[in-house]
């Protein structure tokens, strides 16, 4: 399957933001906590979405999803060593929690998902040693146990991971005695998580310094929740108003979870207006270069370099980017290059700010000079991965011309029905079969 695109023109209009993607596959795995029923409110009929509901169906969940509502049920843990899954996504991971908790033992496969950088497990594997389970590393799998449950314990995460967070969580809440975990991911796709789990009956405290402590419980129950907006899809709607010189009011954006972003828009020059029930952004001059660092919520999150990369090419001036979170995750950089962007990638971290990959060899710094005029001119782009097909996307409909993008389905994964909302929006973007 692939998209054409015809851009170049401003895109102007109102869309609503879907449910996160990864606010809601979180979710879904700590429904697993409980055997009473559990619905979730702004659901994303995505593909993560959909493979997470594979694992839980193996699991032993029946799901139900409608009109953007899905209801997950999972009396009984039917199986607790889930090896036969597609491999398409990190969530398997998640739910060693809920399967040691609930069946005292778990095996998921070695995980896939983009591919950013090593992507290792071991903060996950040894948050789940520090609570008492002994884990394995097979050659296609994770195996731990805990016959006689987990016991609370503290968890000194080196680095706020989300994913090792969430893991720590989840199997910390029905642990006996207190967990404590130290150095923690604070995304807001986590904190709807803690919301969810304290409405399951679950007592998690959120402490200073990045400390969350959790007093386990015996039983959590069912409950009814939102998903958050996805912040993701917020960020590229906001590129594509700017980048395109057009004006888009993005219904569901959330001020607190963009507050870093919101920040770099007026930097750029650009404009945005927060009004009841979402964010309006334009350009109303000359954009500047600037500079960005990647990091940890509340700082500029990975997950939005790509799409203001893109921005990035149409900016006067010499603009950077410095990740910090993910080591390879520049790739695009020649999908950029090939539509007519200027933009260098190098393994040097710019000067007194070096980061934690600074002569690790990783290329993890972009230079972009702008502006430049972006050019279909006919020419294909595969995607590489979900964030950086959306970035050929938003680059296609900044680029004059026509482009042809290639295995959207990847882009499936993350964003909902993205085609038709474009549209909405007045862009030329194709489906073919
Ligand atoms: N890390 C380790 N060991 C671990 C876990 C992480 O070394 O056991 C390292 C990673 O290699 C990376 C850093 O810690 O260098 C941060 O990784 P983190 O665990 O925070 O990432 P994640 O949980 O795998 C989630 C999102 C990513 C997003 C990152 C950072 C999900 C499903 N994925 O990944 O989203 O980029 O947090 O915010 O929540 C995406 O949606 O496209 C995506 C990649």
């Amino acid at each position: 399957m692939h998209f054409v695109v015809r851009g170049g023109k401003p895109l102007r209009g109102e869309v609503k933001l879907a449910g996160s993607k990864n606010g809601a596959t979180n979710l879904m795995v700590a429904t697993l906590l409980t055997d009473e029923p559990c619905t979730l409110h702004n659901f994303p009929a995505i593909g993560d979405t959909a493979i997470t509901g594979e694992l839980c169906e193996k699991i032993g969940s029946t799901i139900q999803v409608r009109d953007g509502v899905a209801t997950l049920h999972t009396p009984t843990i039917k199986q607790s060593r889930v090896t036969e899954l597609s491999r398409r996504n990190r969530i398997p991971i998640l739910a060693m929690g809920p399967l040691l908790a609930r069946a005292g033992e778990a095996e998921v496969p070695i995980l896939g998902g983009d591919k950013i950088g090593p992507r290792p497990v071991d903060f996950h594997l040894d948050a789940l040693r520090a609570l008492g389970a002994e884990v394995e590393i097979n050659k296609e799998s994770y195996f731990a146990r805990a016959p006689q449950g987990l016991t609370g314990a503290v968890i000194d995460l080196p680095f706020p991971s989300v994913g090792a967070t969430e893991t720590s969580i989840l199997a910390g809440v029905l642990a006996k005695g207190e967990t404590v975990i130290l150095n923690a991911a604070l995304e807001p796709e986590i904190i709807s998580m803690v919301k969810m789990l304290q409405n399951m009956g679950a007592i998690i405290e959120l402490g200073a310094n990045r400390d969350i402590y959790i007093e386990g419980v015996s039983k959590l129950r069912g409950v009814v929740h939102e998903v958050i907006s996805d912040r993701n899809e917020a960020v590229s709607f906001a590129c594509l108003a700017i980048a395109t010189g057009g004006e888009i009011f993005v219904r569901g954006a959330m001020q607190d979870h963009l507050i870093t972003f919101l920040n770099v828009v007026r930097r750029l020059g650009a404009e945005y207006k927060i009004i009841s029930g979402g964010i309006t952004f334009t350009r109303p001059g000359l954009l500047k270069a600037i500079s960005v660092k990647t990091g940890t919520y509340p700082g500029f999150m990975t997950d939005w370099q790509q799409p203001l990369a893109v921005l990035l090419t149409q900016t006067n001036g010499t603009s950077r980017i410095h990740e910090t979170i993910w080591e390879d995750r520049f790739a695009y950089a020649e999908d950029l290059r090939a539509l007519g962007a200027n933009i260098q990638v190098s393994m040097e971290c710019p000067s007194g700010k070096e980061c934690r990959f600074a002569g690790k060899g990783f290329k993890h710094v972009a230079e972009i000079q702008g502006p430049a005029e972006l050019k279909g001119d006919g020419k294909a782009l595969r995607v590489r991965d979900l964030r950086s097909g959306m970035i050929n996307i938003i680059a296609a409909l900044v680029s004059k011309g026509e482009t042809k993008i290639e295995g959207v389905e990847e882009i499936d994964r993350g964003y909902e029905r993205i085609d038709e909302r474009l549209r909405a929006l007045g862009a030329d973007i194709t489906r073919v079969s």
